[in-house]
């Protein structure tokens, strides 16, 4: 048993869409959330400046007594997982791993798409049909949500040959209900519920669990609007 809190952590506001899940697996659990909203979006930095940054709020959430780190952020998973894995004292989940595991025993039969940013994409991270969704991230940093024209200029050619996608970037679950209208036949995954999941397994393993709950605090670099508007939509 141990009742410190656990670190949640994204480049900026996507990694907030994974909050619920997590609360809901883990009820007694405290989250204290980070997001790098000043130096978002990481996708399309270089690796060497996203482990760097990731490091950084590693050490800063592990200094306010984190007793586990999870990355809701599949570019910080696919580029600084084992840098991070390495560095921290605490354990560390990444986003990625779990949710291949259950595309696996899932959707082994299907055809499987994942969109992702820039540096998701390139690291190879998901092994499936992968495209970057490069205007996604500043319009959800922005305005909480991506408009039609955009989604479609995206998706169109994309989602002809899947069945299944994957959202690659915790910041897209924002614009899952417009993917969902607009493309009515796809089946839409978000790992956010296999990092839950996860998080909740290694901490069972590790005899991390909390009894006592205390209320989340959510910190970013930077506060914007949506910042605090998608915080208290999710509380
Ligand atoms: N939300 C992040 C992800 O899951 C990255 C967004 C960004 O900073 O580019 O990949």
């Amino acid at each position: 048993m141990n009742n410190n809190p656990i670190g949640v952590f994204d480049s900026g506001v996507g990694g907030l869409s994974c909050v619920p899940a997590i609360a809901k697996e883990l009820p007694n659990e405290q989250i204290i959330y980070f997001g790098d909203t000043a130096r978002a979006p990481y996708g399309c930095r270089d690796p060497k400046e996203i482990i760097e940054f990731s490091l950084e709020v590693a050490d800063k959430l592990i200094g306010m007594g984190c007793k586990s780190l999870s990355i809701a952020c599949n570019t910080i998973t696919a580029v600084a997982l084992d840098a991070l894995e390495k560095h921290c004292s605490v354990p560390v989940i990444g986003i990625i791993p779990p949710v291949i595991q259950y595309l696996n025993s899932n959707y082994a039969d299907k055809r499987i798409g994942v969109i992702a940013t820039e540096a998701t994409v390139k690291s190879g991270a998901y092994p499936y049909k992968a495209k970057a969704a490069i205007p996604f991230v500043p319009n959800i940093e922005k305005a909480g949500t991506v408009p039609d024209e955009v989604i479609r200029e995206v998706l169109d050619d994309f989602v002809v040959d899947i069945d299944v996608l994957v959202l690659g970037c915790t910041h897209y679950p924002f614009a899952r209900p417009s993917i969902e209208r607009l493309y009515k036949d796809l089946i839409i995954v978000d790992p956010a519920e296999e990092l839950a999941k996860k998080t909740k397994e290694v901490l069972t393993a590790n005899n991390l669990l909390a009894k006592e709950k205390k209320e989340n605090i959510y910190l970013a670099s930077k506060v914007t609007d949506t910042f605090n508007d998608i915080v208290r939509r999710i509380k």
